[in-house]
């Protein structure tokens, strides 16, 4: 499928998992991708890869300057933006200990957690909607999470954060929806990235809560990414998309009863 023939892509936060699979998913419908990050050369050996489509940019989603400057590089190297997919979120291991619950996170660890992961949204958006307007509209995807839809007992400012990328995709959507910008969020459960492969203890305590086979591949979100990017979803905005494996729509004791009716069939 070529959908995006001669679309002009942002993926804030691309150089691994699922920006990466989305930045390859997007070049193989007909795209030209900005893969932006902090990890500089991730960025540079996946563009590298993926062929003139596709530039690499630097920057750090922490600092808004720095954000203001990949939406201005990628409209000085391809022309223009049509897509935005928000997509980065804090890696790092030693802040994401300290994301406890409410009574021990450090507040600094709450304001990083939300200027990554919710405000660089904010401004990559701010900046990139007028070039989108100018080109007579575009689409924004914020991949958000399904832990922006639940409450859980640490992890308090990521779930927050993801919460807010809920809230800022419902009012780009009802700010910019008639000038022809459409903005859709996606909220992951667990996807099989290489840092999620790494947590073994964590996949086996969802797997009993997911309803298919197998759980979600960073190539199963960036095929959604690729559909609310392209025109076939040009009725579609302001939505949330879990892709969880049904792990969000059961009731929240499903898999307990599983395991106590099939202890009892074997019995
Ligand atoms: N993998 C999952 O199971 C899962 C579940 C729910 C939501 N998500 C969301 O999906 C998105 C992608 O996550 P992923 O699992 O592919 O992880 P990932 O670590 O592979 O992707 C995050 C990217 O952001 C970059 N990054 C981190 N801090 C940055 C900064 N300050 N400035 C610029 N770039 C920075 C990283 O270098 C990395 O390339 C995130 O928003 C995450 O919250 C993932």
């Amino acid at each position: 499928m070529n959908r995006l023939e001669n679309r002009i892509a942002i993926i804030a936060g691309g150089a691994t998992g699922i920006g990466a699979a989305c930045a390859r998913r997007y070049i193989a419908e007909g795209a030209s991708v900005m893969i932006g990050d902090l990890n500089i050369d991730g960025a540079r050996a996946l563009a590298g890869e993926l062929g003139e489509k596709a530039a690499a940019a630097h920057y750090d989603a922490a600092d808004e300057n720095s954000v203001k400057a990949l939406v201005q590089a990628t409209v000085d190297w391809f022309g223009g933006i049509d897509i935005l997919h928000n997509n980065v979120a804090l890696t790092s291991k030693e802040i994401q200990a300290l994301d406890t619950d409410v009574t021990g996170i450090p507040l600094d660890t709450w304001e990083l957690t939300l200027k990554i992961n919710a405000t660089s949204f904010l401004v990559a958006s701010k900046y990139a909607i007028p070039h989108m307007i100018s080109r007579g509209g575009g689409a924004i995807i914020n991949t958000a999470s399904n832990s922006g839809r639940f409450g859980d007992v640490v992890r308090t400012a990521y779930g927050a954060s993801k919460a807010t990328v809920i809230s800022l995709t419902q009012h780009i959507a009802v700010q910019y929806g008639k000038q022809g910008i459409r903005c859709n969020a996606i909220a992951p459960g667990v996807i099989l990235t290489d840092a999620m492969n790494a947590l073994p203890e964590l996949k086996s305590l969802i797997e009993p809560h997911i309803l298919t086979p197998e759980f979600g591949k960073p190539e199963d979100v960036a095929a959604l990414g690729a559909f609310l990017a392209s025109d076939e979803s040009r009725y579609i905005t302001g939505q949330v998309f879990p892709i969880d494996g049904g792990a969000s729509v059961h009731h929240p004791q499903l898999a307990d009863v599983m395991r106590s009716s099939s202890s009892k069939g074997q019995s």
